[in-house]
């Protein structure tokens, strides 16, 4: 990496001279750079509308890129050790649209895990590519999917030779991960091209101390959500690509369909900005991160019926390989309370939000921007939470989910395609899905387009909606879309 580069922030720097120049404003966008006012201006203040400038002379054209974003691009791509970057402004989602569109054709295979976001699945329905699904370890007890062993990643390509790509999630929600460079090494014996969700993994590259990246893990292509744990703002997310196995300009390609022709330069402007901060002060601020994480682990560890996940968690399971210690996952069942019960009362009675809930636990991540001074407001709202609440004698117990995924029967973008018919979720059973059932947070779904209704996906989502979880589909609660099997011409090329 060039250090002394990183100290610049070319397009930051572009639009504050742009401000600075104070232009007579007749394009878009309306606000003409906060001149009008608004309730919205009061509240955040005019700088912000400023700054909120679309293409002027000299701010560079994000779609090709040969100015300002091109120099913030490239400081981005080497602080990451990476060939390219790409600006994503519609967030990871999109990065994902972009890099499975970018690589898989329509009928070619990808290798995946069942647990993946929402934008993967809509990948497969745009891209036409025929999943194969690899199973991750689920931890029952906690209702969660972890990683994916070596092993289940290496059977699943030998089964599957003629698989074009493999896709890996680094970290999950959980800080979870697989062991990344065995599977990448294993996935270029076979000439695959290995693909990895980092949504939840900006910061990995910048701490030894962290869970390898998947470009220190040798992967082709990643895509980050700098704005979860890097420091800029929402949506703001990045595509990292390594030219040896990947054509960059058929990913170039596929990105222009996946987002705005008027990006938003407060997004693309807070990435030069995180990237810098990150380069410079990263380490230390990690350290700080694992230091305030590891001391609050070890009060709630000793606070009754709590429970968190540490590193030794990883010796249990083949799925496992290392945990991002940042992510504070904390066991609450023992208290007689749902993860669902737990984020409401901490929303409700201490004025904390955390990340997620989920049956038997909430995750609270722990970030760049996290104080010492909030960490021990939220140690304390857990004690407190314990003692009004925990009693030997009474420990509710919250029922043992399995999450076994359902048989997949045709394509996701043939059962997106095909008529459909709406019913009661109980009528469902046996049937196959034209639509993703997701639960929200963290958004991986209980079924998706070309998957069979089982017994087990309808119990979970009633499961879900009588306990406070959110699902998320295209039907009214209650309800999905299956193939109206009537009026379907099952025809693979069709579709
Ligand atoms: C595992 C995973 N992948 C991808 C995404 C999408 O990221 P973004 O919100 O940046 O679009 C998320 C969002 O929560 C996620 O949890």
């Amino acid at each position: 990496m060039d250090i002394k580069r990183q100290e610049q922030t070319p397009l930051l720097t572009a639009i504050k001279n742009y401000v600075a120049s104070n232009p007579i404003p007749f394009d878009v966008p309306g606000h003409k750079m906060g001149r009008l006012h608004n309730e919205f201006t009061d509240f955040v203040g005019e700088m912000v509308f400023k700054a909120d400038v679309n293409a002027p002379l000299g701010i560079d054209n994000l779609y090709k890129a040969t100015g300002v974003i091109k120099q913030s691009s490239d400081l981005f791509a080497d602080a990451y050790d990476a060939d390219e970057a790409i600006f994503l402004i519609n967030g990871t989602t999109s990065g994902i649209m972009t890099m499975i569109m970018g690589v898989v054709n329509a009928k070619e295979k990808i290798i995946l895990p069942r647990n993946v976001h929402k934008s993967v699945i809509n990948a497969l329905i745009v891209s036409g590519a025929y999943p194969i699904f690899v199973q991750p370890d689920i931890d029952e007890e906690l209702g969660i999917a972890n990683g994916v062993s070596v092993d289940n990643y290496v059977k699943t390509m030998d089964e599957n030779p003629d698989a074009k790509a493999i896709f890996v999630i680094n970290p999950t929600y959980f800080g979870i991960v697989s062991d990344l460079r065995t599977i990448v090494k294993e996935a270029h014996k076979r000439d695959m091209i290995v693909l990895v969700d980092e949504a939840h993994g900006s910061h990995l590259q910048f701490n030894d101390n962290m869970p390898y990246s998947a470009m220190e893990s040798g992967a082709d292509v990643c895509a980050l959500s700098m704005h979860k744990t890097g420091g800029s703002l929402t949506q703001s997310s990045v595509l990292l690509i390594k030219n040896d196995r990947v054509d960059y300009k058929r990913i170039l390609r596929a990105y222009t369909m996946f987002g705005s022709t008027s990006p938003s330069h407060l997004l693309l402007a807070s990435l030069d900005a995180a990237r810098k901060k990150m380069v410079f002060e990263g380490k230390a601020l990690l350290d700080n991160c694992l230091e305030m994480a590891r001391k609050a682990r070890e009060e709630l560890n000793n606070t009754p019926g709590l429970e968190c996940l540490d590193r030794t968690y990883c010796n249990q399971k083949s799925g496992c390989y290392d945990f991002d210690e940042t992510k504070l996952v904390v066991k609450v069942n023992g208290l007689g309370l749902s993860g669902f019960e737990v984020y409401k009362i901490l929303r409700l009675d201490y004025n904390i939000q955390v990340e997620l809930a989920e049956v038997n636990l909430i995750l609270a991540i722990v970030s760049i921007g996290t104080l010492q001074s909030d960490v021990d407001a939220l140690v304390a709202a857990l004690k407190d939470i314990s003692r009004r609440f925990y009693r030997e004698d009474n420990q509710k117990q919250v029922p043992v989910l399995k999450h076994g995924f359902p048989a997949i029967m045709i394509r996701p973008r043939e059962a997106y395609h095909a008529p459909y018919k709406t019913v009661k979720i109980e009528e469902a059973l046996g049937q196959i899905s034209t639509e993703s059932l997701m639960v929200y947070p963290p958004g991986i779904p209980l079924v998706i387009p070309g998957e069979y209704i089982s017994q087990e996906v309808v119990d979970l989502y009633q499961y879900y909606v009588t306990n406070g979880g959110v699902i998320m589909s295209d039907s009214l609660p209650g309800f999905v879309k299956v193939i109206d099997q009537e009026n379907w011409k099952e025809d693979e090329d069709y579709y």
